[in-house]
């Protein structure tokens, strides 16, 4: 009698202010991406209909954060903003010592510096673009030791993002402990499709870099994602808060950098932290350098107001469910259309499998990287490679990395788009996918030398 009726979804914040997003023909996107040179990184946005190239700076602050940018205090050194993102870094997060940076990149390249010397080498759960350069570019050589069900977009196994403590432990014998700075750890894996780590396998990663006295340095630019995916999927953790797992996550690292553009919901801004006092002296002293004064590294007062404040929206338990929630409906949505994705779902944006969808294409025909142009040629959604072309070049060889995973991300951009708006871009990946076979493959035409997927020009192979 009393049975409790069934309740839709829905996003837990009301729209103030939109933007309008424009409609093109298919001729214009045809000489878009012709002009971009088959390079969705190298279109205009205003030729994008549904921009699901990142969720990257891409969010939608809230008008809490659109009133802490009042706030800003703009002095050159001690900012108010300062003190109140320090406090919100060790209230959330747990760590000490604050080095705020303009974005991600900026404080992979601090740490790498700092902790990397040539020779040495950096295991983690598969590479991340940025973090692997900046970790090459200080002399060091990373090495992908996660679990091998995450090379394998079939595999279904809930924590595609931990490690494999035997190929850790093999990389620790092989090189000595002495040569291994760190391992780097990060909270969803973001190459294997925004996969998670789960809390037994980091504390099991903790325990044996404690024996061996190896740091383990966190990207935690989706901690929260991962977060959330620990209390949905790992047992022990379903009553705890999204705001513990955070901490507990966090509380097992030695240091962490962040890209803030994500998880923590600002257009810009990242940081780098850590518990030990050394470190933090040198990085101090180096983002003076390279960023700015110790209390804003590369942000105004106003960003860093911000910044603090998304940080405590962004483990809000009604904000993070909707925000994967939505991920989830799109993913469900497209294997429902037997398209095939990354699985399990992942936190971020659905990984389309391109080896699966173009089988005609092998990987030097770049299927990512033509499956994302054919997307944008159908329909304006605009998606990104993330296969052979991420991948570069290997630097002693100079040949191309072939990873196992050849895919196209649509990464949904946080508190921006609609359900309706899910549903344009499911539409899209089914009718490329049921005329893929007329989907002609690419080749390289210019290339640069460092990450070389946002500025190569590409072909069509005829
Ligand atoms: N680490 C991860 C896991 C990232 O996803 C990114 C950026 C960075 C570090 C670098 O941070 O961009 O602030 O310098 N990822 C973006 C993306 C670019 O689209 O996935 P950044």
């Amino acid at each position: 009698m009393n049975k409790e009726r069934k309740r839709s979804w829905a996003e837990p914040y009301k729209i103030k202010m939109v933007e309008p997003v424009r409609m093109t023909t298919r001729e214009e996107r045809h000489q878009a991406i012709k002009g971009a040179g088959y390079n969705t990184f190298l279109l205009r946005s205003r030729d994008v209909y549904i921009d699901l190239l990142t969720d990257s700076g891409t969010s939608a602050m809230s008008d809490r954060q659109w009133a802490g940018l009042m706030l800003g205090d703009e002095s050159y050194a001690g900012s108010e903003n300062f003190y109140h993102l320090e406090e919100a870094i060790q209230t959330y997060y747990g760590y000490k010592y604050l080095v705020p940076t303009h974005q991600g990149r900026a404080a992979e390249h601090i740490i790498s510096q700092i902790l990397i010397k040539k020779g040495d080498i950096i295991p983690g759960n598969m590479y991340f673009t940025t973090t692997k350069v900046h970790q090459e570019l200080a002399g060091g050589t990373f090495v992908d030791v996660i679990i091998d069900e995450a090379h394998n977009p079939e595999n279904e196994h809930p924590f595609k993002g931990n490690i494999d403590i035997e190929k850790l432990e093999s990389v620790i014998k092989k090189y000595g402990a002495d040569r291994i700075p760190y391992v780097s750890v990060a909270t969803t894996v973001n190459m294997a499709g925004g996969q998670p780590i789960s809390l037994e396998n980091l504390k099991a990663v903790r325990k044996l870099t404690t024996n061996y006295g190896i740091k383990i340095i966190h990207d935690m630019t989706r901690v929260a994602e991962n977060a959330y995916l620990i209390k949905l999927r790992e047992p022990g953790y379903s009553e705890k808060t999204v705001r513990e797992i955070v901490k507990e996550i966090c509380s097992l690292t030695d240091g962490a950098t962040m890209s803030a553009k994500k998880d923590a919901l600002v257009n810009i801004g990242g940081f780098l932290a850590v518990n030990d006092e050394d470190i933090f002296n040198k990085a101090r002293n180096m983002v003076v350098i390279y960023e700015g004064l110790h209390t804003y590294g590369g942000m105004a007062g106003r960003d860093m107001e911000a910044l603090a404040i998304g940080i405590k929206e962004s483990v809000e338990y009604d904000h993070i469910r909707a925000r994967v929630g939505q991920v989830i409906y799109l993913g469900n949505k497209l294997l429902n259309m037997g398209v095939p994705i990354v699985k399990p779902i992942g936190s971020h944006g659905i990984f389309l499998d391109a080896k699966k969808i173009l089988p005609h294409l092998s990987q030097d025909g770049l299927p990512a990287q033509s499956l994302a142009a054919a997307i944008y040629l159908d329909s304006g959604v605009r998606a990104m490679e993330r296969g052979v072309v991420s991948a570069g070049r290997n630097p002693e060889t100079g040949k191309h990395n072939y990873p196992n995973l050849e895919l196209v991300r649509l990464t949904i951009p946080r508190r921006v788009y609609t359900q309706a708006h899910m549903d344009v871009v499911a539409e899209s990946v089914e009718a490329v996918l049921h005329n893929s076979a007329n989907v002609s493959g690419l080749k390289f035409v210019y290339e640069p030398k460092y990450l070389r997927f946002f500025q190569s020009r590409f072909e069509p192979v005829s």
